[in-house]
């Protein structure tokens, strides 16, 4: 594994890898992902391997202009109303944290998405991620660069830890702006809906194709892994609490009270003599996001074995925030 910069050198010599077969990880907006070339399935079979990640869990194709969706998505096996509300996803929202689940060309190999009927798209916003596809293939599947069920990467050493040799480059882009995956929205059925919340409010999403449901954590049919309930999990035993309620919590010696703001740790006693990390001093969302992982990262490293987190606001990308941290508890 080689560690690289965003130079013009490193960034070619990454394109080039990634031509050829090779596993490049690189920074998004929402998280960091490993890429391989989404028409290759060495190197499709590679990204298994290095994730130890079930050949069931289908992976996310990475372009870097809206042209190149024509090269995976069938089309003509989309309702025109469908069709309609992609294109205008896709040229609204898109670069950005939103994945679209759309019906699939068979030229693309089944191992990108576990023999499914439809693909997983999305483009980009980030500047290294779109010039390293464009450099490339103009197609790269690229899920998160983390072993499988563990926490996403949002800076390099986090990948560095997390798959270290397993990879050939690991481009050094700085922490991710966003901090939580993309959204991702299935529009290859009856109805709109979002199987995971991310960085893409569903907000803005309804602002402009109207009401979409939310996938039902309960429901028994789990399409994505993302659904997954243990997913995203650090080291650490997580038990989530509502908001403000923190000071409930019956904490164990060397535990931490993760609060949403500086309001919130203010108010609870209990945060007085105990270990304390707070997402957003000021209560914002999107500050929060970019420090949930990194928290939690820098948490395990620590060696803390309990956390109590409360949950943030339920709104905006409060969803996915609290989507995360529902993921990384445990659940008795
Ligand atoms: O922000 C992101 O989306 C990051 C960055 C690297 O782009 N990528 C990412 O990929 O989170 P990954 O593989 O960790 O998560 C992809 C999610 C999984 O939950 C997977 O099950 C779902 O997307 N997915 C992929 N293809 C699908 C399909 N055809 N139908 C339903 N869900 C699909
Ligand atoms: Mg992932």
């Amino acid at each position: 594994m080689r560690l690289l910069t965003n130079s013009d050198i490193d960034l070619s010599l990454a394109a080039d890898a990634l031509s050829r077969g090779g596993l490049v990880a690189f920074p998004t907006e929402t998280v960091y992902g490993l890429g391989a070339d989404a028409f290759n399935k060495q190197a499709l079979a590679r990204v298994f391997a290095a994730k130890r990640r079930p050949s069931f869990d289908p992976l996310i194709i990475h372009i870097a202009e809206c042209a190149a969706a024509d090269r995976v998505v069938a089309w003509e096996r989309l309702s025109s109303r469908a069709t309609e509300q992609a294109r205008h996803l896709m040229a609204e929202l898109w670069p950005g944290p939103l994945t679209l689940i759309l019906p699939k060309q068979p030229c693309l190999p089944d191992l990108a998405t576990s023999a499914l009927r439809t693909v997983a798209l999305r483009l980009p916003a980030h500047p290294i991620a779109r010039r390293l596809i464009a450099e490339s293939t103009g197609v790269v599947a690229a899920p998160s660069a983390n072993p499988f069920g563990r926490l996403s990467p949002t800076r390099a050493e986090h990948v560095v830890r997390g798959l270290g040799e397993a990879v050939d480059f690991i481009i050094d882009g700085g922490p991710c702006a966003l901090g939580v995956e993309s959204t991702v929205l299935d529009l290859s059925g009856e109805k709109p809906i979002i199987l995971r919340p991310g960085g893409m409010e569903r907000e803005r999403i309804e602002a402009l194709i109207g009401p979409v449901a939310l996938f039902d954590r309960m429901a028994v049919n789990i399409t994505a892994p993302g659904q997954l309930l243990n997913h995203y999990a650090p080291r650490a035993a997580l038990k989530l609490y509502p908001r403000g309620a923190l000071a409930q919590a019956r904490i164990e010696p060397g535990a931490v009270l993760l609060f949403f703001d500086a309001a919130s740790r203010d108010s609870c006693q209990a945060a007085q003599g105990a270990l304390s990390a707070v997402l957003s001093e000021s209560g914002d969302l999107l500050e929060a996001a970019a420090a949930l992982f990194d928290t939690l990262y820098r948490l395990d490293q620590e060696g803390i074995e309990y956390i109590h987190a409360e949950r943030v606001p339920d709104i905006g990308l409060g969803v996915a925030i609290n989507d995360r941290l529902y993921k990384a508890s445990k659940k008795d």
